[in-house]
């Protein structure tokens, strides 16, 4: 037969394709409390406003709580027919209360309805994300302190390149993330705008009362232009967005965690919860979460690039291809949420090799740019020519096999006369490390001081 919703001018049912691709309800149902809070908003002020008697408006409110409740216990039922979230609710709720369900879609439409629910759906995740990234920052000034002056290799193109300490590398994480959630924050500010009222495109001649339901349900104020507030999904790709530089963040983290762990480097061990074994090799002892962080990565860069290309060149208003715009976000959101605990995980429970480590920066020539450094202030040496000497040192220091610290004063005065006894106080990794305390440096001292600070933003101690 035709469909109760909108068969009326229908000579035949749609066919068993149609049903399928129109078919939302497989994952638009992970909508359903929001949508029943903005319906009993929209309820509720259509009694106040007279334009559904009170006592409808008091069935329909309380047949919703009903709908509600079920939903909570068996799961929101999936019914092809019923297309989607929207109708599948307003189809129980018939028959729950029988006829007075019809005036709940009164001055309103699905149109304006998604935008709602999606809004709605799209901030609560934001704040759970939120709740997410800010234990993720707990973890990371937790170990920092702990590892304020642990020395390591920093690279440059993957090469050794100057001592750092662990701290400092811990805390170029929690900068990323504290530039994650704000843009998180920016994205729910812009979002939360009220589009319900705008009906299916042009509004209504209902005397609706908009900020009665702006208020209820917790937004900042209505949209101000219907065919906008229907056909804008920037909320969505805003959100897509930020989620996708977040996903990149813990991906290059996840990196680093699993060429840590790798053998030759030696400079981590990953909690065994959040590791894996291989069926055939005994000894092994595999990454796979940090792995599966940096994979979904993709996914979620896949997820804005899709809900881009479907929004680029639709006309106003609505077009059914929005309806794709649920599956990418409620994807990516799933990704994310599962990555951000995974690397609390790792980071509050990793073992840091701190003696490999910094037997790794005494080997990799790490101080060589302090021996340049030296030449320049004690000697008064122009850095071009102090590069040049040092590099010699080394030079001399590989073919030994040997740190630069263990070439004589004789072998080095070889090199250059200039250079005397005074030289060694520079080529110890903790010279270097404690020599580099410009704002925001990894001197020891700098990033204890960057960790009290950023223990009071998260207002822990
Ligand atoms: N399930 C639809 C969606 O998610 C709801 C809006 C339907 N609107 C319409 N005019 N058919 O986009």
């Amino acid at each position: 037969g035709s469909n109760a919703m909108w068969g009326g001018r229908f000579a035949e049912g749609p066919s068993a394709i149609m049903r399928e691709i129109n078919a939302s309800i497989p994952f638009d149902k992970a909508l359903w409390r929001q949508d029943i809070a903005a319906s009993k908003a929209h309820a509720a002020m259509l009694g106040a406003q007279g334009i559904v008697a009170a006592a409808d408006a008091e069935a329909i409110i309380e047949g919703l709580e009903r709908v509600a409740a079920e939903y909570e216990t068996d799961g929101v039922p999936e019914d092809w027919d019923l297309e989607d979230i929207h109708m599948t609710t307003e189809s129980r709720l018939a028959e729950l209360i029988g006829p007075a369900s019809g005036r709940l879609h009164t001055a309103r439409s699905r149109n304006d309805q998604v935008a709602t629910d999606f809004r709605l759906w799209v901030r609560d995740t934001i704040d759970q994300i939120d709740r997410g990234l800010e234990a993720l920052q707990v973890a990371f000034v937790s170990r920092a302190g702990e590892h304020a002056g642990s020395i390591m290799p920093g690279f440059t193109h993957l090469q050794t390149a100057q001592p750092v300490t662990l701290g400092h590398h811990l805390m170029a994480y929690y900068e990323m993330i504290a530039r994650d959630r704000s843009r998180f924050y920016d994205a729910r500010v812009r979002l939360n705008k009220c589009p319900l009222g705008s009906a299916a495109l042009a509004g209504t001649g209902f005397p609706i009362d908009r900020l009665m339901t702006t208020q209820a349900l917790g937004f900042d104020a209505p949209t101000a232009n219907s065919l906008d507030a229907v056909s804008d999904r920037d909320f969505a790709l805003d959100f897509l967005s930020a989620t996708a530089q977040c996903a990149l963040h813990l991906s290059r983290l996840a990196e680093e965690m699993i060429v840590w762990a790798s053998q030759p480097f030696g400079f981590i061990r990953l909690p065994d919860s959040l590791s894996t074994g291989s069926s055939i090799m005994p000894q092994k002892k595999n990454p796979d979460a940090a792995e599966l962080v940096r994979g979904h990565a993709g996914r979620i860069v896949g997820c804005l690039t899709a809900l881009m290309v479907t929004m680029k060149g639709l006309p106003l208003a609505y077009s059914k291809d929005m309806q794709d715009d649920k599956p990418p976000v409620f994807e990516a959101a799933g990704l994310l949420a599962l990555s951000i605990a995974a690397m609390e995980g790792m980071i509050a429970g990793a073992t840091f090799n701190v003696e490999r480590m910094r037997g790794a920066a005494e080997l990799g020539y790490a101080t060589a740019t302090d021996l340049a450094d030296w030449l320049v202030r004690k000697k008064d040496i122009p850095f071009r020519e102090a590069h040049h000497i040092t590099g010699a040192a080394v030079k001399l220091a590989e073919s030994r096999g040997v740190a630069l610290d263990a070439l004589s004063l004789e072998d080095l005065q070889g090199i250059d006369r200039r250079i005397d006894d005074d030289v060694y106080s520079a080529l110890s990794v903790e010279a270097s490390v404690a020599a580099r305390c410009s704002h925001g440096g990894t001197a020891p001292d700098e990033v204890r001081k960057r960790v009290a600070e950023a223990r009071a933003e998260l207002g822990i101690e």
